[in-house]
């Protein structure tokens, strides 16, 4: 299997409990390698482009605010098969219908404080990565 790299974040609500350890560890234990970190205040702007494809949803502008309310920890994670291992280790979006043993079901709070963002595709991790890293922040 091909050697993949995908977009994470670690949000708001989990910097502010001060879980980005044990969140990258369930990443770690499972394969995924952190080739680039680092902590950002989004800016509106910045989430309102990011979250794009979600903007006529009811729940965009509330998403936006929750984004913003706090640091995240943006990183690339690299790994075999790594979009689809990240999703399966983040869990489902709403924490009520995670699996046990997955990011969501842990730690997050609500539908709307995951916890933690991943790509989709992997088309979709390369514009994301594109988005908040430079080539040569990314060392794997
Ligand atoms: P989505 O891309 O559907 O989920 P995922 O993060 O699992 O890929 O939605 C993006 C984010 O939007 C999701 O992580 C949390 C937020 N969201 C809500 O606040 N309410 C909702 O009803 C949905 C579907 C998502």
């Amino acid at each position: 299997m091909a050697i993949e790299r995908t977009f994470s974040i670690l949000k708001p609500d989990a910097t502010r409990r001060n879980l980005t350890g044990k969140i990258n560890a369930v990443f770690e234990d499972a394969g995924l390698r952190i080739v680039a970190q680092k902590r950002i205040q989004m800016s509106r702007a910045q989430a309102e482009a990011f979250y794009g494809v979600h903007r006529e949803r009811g729940f965009f502008n509330d998403l936006v605010s929750f984004m913003i309310s706090g640091p995240v920890v943006v990183q690339v994670l690299e790994g075999e098969n790594a979009v689809a291992r990240h999703r399966e280790v983040m869990g489902a979006t709403n924490p009520a219908n995670a699996a046990e043993g997955t990011v969501r079901k842990m730690f997050a709070e609500s539908i709307e404080a995951n916890s933690v963002h991943g790509s989709d595709s992997p088309e979709n991790a390369a514009i994301e990565i594109a988005y908040f890293f430079a080539g040569t922040e990314i060392v794997g």
